[in-house]
């Protein structure tokens, strides 16, 4: 008897654990993914899901199908059973110059008998259509596109996305809601899993549609599972027992606010003239996206409208996709050269007939590296397959092998540098073959002075790679420092420089020694460590000399720091001429504000900016502004494109509509409790 109380008293005390762990890692999911802000470290999540995890294989009886743990553990199936779609998924119209897209939308407008029409326009993403539907908030199934009519049961594969909700968040959603989005999967999540793939002897996918299609029509769960696949919504299906707002913009914002993602990057805009601006702005946008788009889509805001409008066969009226002009190419490889970068790696770099690739003409692009050279079988003279995609710099993909010349011949790795005449070494188990020559090699100076100078590092406007390439070959700058000390009369003397634009540079300079700690950090190109390890160090130490003198063990303690990482950083700062160039920086008069918060990490809310509108129930605004001030937000009277969040209340303003139109994500007041905490 005594014993049976115990145990009823220890479970009713886990099954209480369990719902207060299930309730933090959904706010934390809704944080991370539907809001992108996440409040605690990926090992902090990790460690509140294993204790989860404990529990319930401690106390299987407590285990529930929507539990955060129970994304994966299904079988293998032998085949997907059907689904009907019960309103059809539907495709789009497509459009590739300005012409259809006034023509679309005077249609739109004739039909509806108005003079102006507001757009949702989104971009288009390059993965799968998902239909997921949800049953007074649960996930209840996830199916596939198919013809439009018919798809395939993949809710197995879709519950092990971690973007994608099991439960809503929140309350006010219908009892029957189904949503419909793209999964996909981004350029660095494709790129680890071709790798993978490669390592493991298994075939590349091709680009990141084919692997986010491959991977979420897996019978196998646990293999989907370990796809780096993500979603964004952009519409609804089937809505029973439940209102929607009337526009489509503001069905996203409820659909955000419910934890599911929605692009950042969504806009309301003005007519045809709207339209193409935002198709502008995203086609110069794209290649810095950290996932492929294929074009835009345009959408009619107002629902009343949409129904006006219908469809014709398959495709809605009241919508458009504006796609992005080809990307791939064939042309001729004339030549392979190497070129050294910062870090001294030799990059092959293809010198081609010149061809246009989706507007853009291109004789260069990257070939990798000797490994991938040697994989694809490339040869000079061969007829070669370009793309200009996720990266700026456009690659070569393949061959066109049964147009291989007689004379093509296999590029060769230099035993020298091309550029100093160092050695060249490749170490075993790097891909990468470099010059020995270090600094002493004007090519690795030169990279290393313009990754000083570039915009996410120091922000020197106006010093570009001609004019490092000048000052380094006059012998005016040896080291990053010299920059500082260059004075007017040396300026003048350059090609192509006159008083002006000498004045410019210098207050340039001067300018940019305001800077932050973070940026400093990643400015002195210390291998391995990019602009998201430069912001965990400012952020963990706080202060540059105690980055300098971290000991190797220190520095692991950093989020996202291994042991590869410390040495570098660890090596850089016991480099005598490093500690030099730092000191030569800092006696320029380079400088940073100095943080307060040395070791608790920054506060969860800095660097976002709030605007707040309309009446809150449980709080006055001033008092919304203290809480988020006290988290480190800051909080204005006016929607900008820099506004984080509008926190939105009983009978907004303008300052709505102007979110909506600037694609400023939007809170309630229940989200908005949620992340102040
Ligand atoms: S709306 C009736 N919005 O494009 C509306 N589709 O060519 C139908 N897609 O099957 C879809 N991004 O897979 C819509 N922002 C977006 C989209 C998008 C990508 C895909 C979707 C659809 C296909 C139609």
């Amino acid at each position: 008897m005594a014993a049976s109380q115990h145990t009823s008293s220890t479970s009713g005390k886990a099954k209480k654990r369990i719902e207060e762990l299930r309730k933090q890692i959904d706010h934390h999911n809704y944080l991370y993914y539907a809001l992108d802000a996440p409040e605690i470290p990926d090992a902090e999540y990790d460690r509140l899901l294993r204790e989860l995890q404990d529990l319930e294989q401690q106390y299987p009886e407590l285990v529930t199908p929507d539990s955060p743990t129970q994304r994966v553990g299904a079988a293998p199936l032998k085949t997907f059973s059907e689904v009907r779609h019960e309103l059809p998924m539907l495709s789009l119209n497509n459009a590739f110059s300005d012409e259809e897209v006034y023509d679309f939308d005077r249609r739109v407008r004739e039909r509806l008998g108005v003079e102006n029409v507001e757009y949702h326009a989104e971009p288009k993403l390059d993965g799968l259509a998902i239909s997921l539907l949800y049953e007074r908030g649960r996930l209840v199934r996830g199916a596939t596109r198919g013809d439009g009519s018919r798809g395939e049961d993949v809710t197995q594969n879709v519950r092990t996305i971690g973007a994608i909700p099991l439960k809503l968040h929140g309350s006010g959603f219908p009892a029957l809601l189904e949503v419909r989005g793209e999964v996909f999967m981004t350029k660095e999540g494709f790129q680890q899993l071709n790798s993978l793939q490669e390592s493991q002897g298994l075939k590349p996918f091709a680009n990141p549609r084919n692997a986010a299609a491959g991977s979420l029509r897996q019978l196998d769960p646990r293999i989907t599972a370990q796809r780096p696949l993500t979603i964004y919504c952009y519409g609804t299906g089937i809505v029973k027992d439940g209102k929607l707002p009337d526009r489509h913009s503001m069905i996203m914002q409820k659909l955000r606010n419910w934890g599911l993602r929605i692009s950042p990057k969504a806009k309301l805009v003005k007519g045809a003239e709207g339209c193409l601006e935002y198709y502008r702005q995203m086609a110069t946008e794209r290649n810095q996206l950290p996932y492929e788009i294929d074009g835009v889509v345009y959408k009619v805001d107002k629902i009343a409208w949409q129904e006006q409008l219908g469809q014709i066969s398959r495709a809605p009226r009241w919508a458009l996709a504006h796609k992005f002009p080809a990307q791939e190419e064939i042309t001729r490889l004339l030549d392979v050269e190497w070129q050294v970068g910062r870090t001294g790696a030799l990059t092959p770099v293809a010198r081609l007939e010149p061809v246009s690739v989706g507007g853009v003409t291109v004789s260069n692009a990257t070939l990798h590296n000797q490994d991938e050279i040697e994989r694809k079988d490339i040869r000079i003279g061969d007829t070669v397959i370009i793309r200009r995609a996720g990266d700026v710099i456009p690659e070569v993909v393949s061959v066109v092998e049964s147009r291989r010349p007689t004379d093509a011949r296999r590029p060769q790795l230099p035993t020298h540098c091309p550029v100093c005449g160092s050695d060249v070494v490749r170490l075993p188990g790097e891909k990468v073959a470099r010059c020995s020559g270090g600094l002493y090699c004007p090519a690795q100076r030169r990279e290393a002075i313009k990754h000083f100078a570039s915009r996410r590092a120091m922000d020197i406007e106006g010093l570009g790679d001609k004019l490092v390439e000048q000052l380094d070959e006059k012998g005016l700058i040896r080291d990053v420092a010299d920059l500082y000390y260059l004075r007017q009369e040396q300026l003048e003397t350059l090609e192509r420089m006159g008083k002006k634009s000498a004045q410019n540079l210098l207050a340039a300079l001067e300018k940019s020694k305001k800077t932050t700690l973070a940026r400093f950090i990643f400015a002195l190109g210390i291998r391995q460590v990019g602009e998201a390890t430069a912001r965990e160090l400012a952020s963990y130490f706080g202060s540059l000399e105690r980055i300098m003198t971290a000991s190797r063990e220190q520095l692991q303690q950093v989020p996202d720091i291994g042991a590869v990482v410390a040495e570098s950083i660890y090596i850089f700062f016991r480099e005598k001429h490093n500690r030099e160039v730092v000191d030569k920086l800092i006696a320029a008069g380079i400088h940073w504000p100095t943080t307060t918060n040395r070791n608790s990490g920054p506060l969860p809310l800095a660097g976002k900016t709030f605007v707040l509108t309309g009446t809150l129930e449980s709080m006055s605004r001033n008092e919304a502004k203290e809480k988020l001030q006290a988290l480190g937000a800051k909080v204005t009277g006016s929607v900008s494109k820099k506004t984080g969040y509008v926190v939105a209340g009983a009978e907004p303003g303008s300052k709505y509509e102007r979110a909506l139109q600037l694609g400023v994500p939007i809170l309630d007041e229940p989200s908005f409790l949620e992340l102040i905490g």
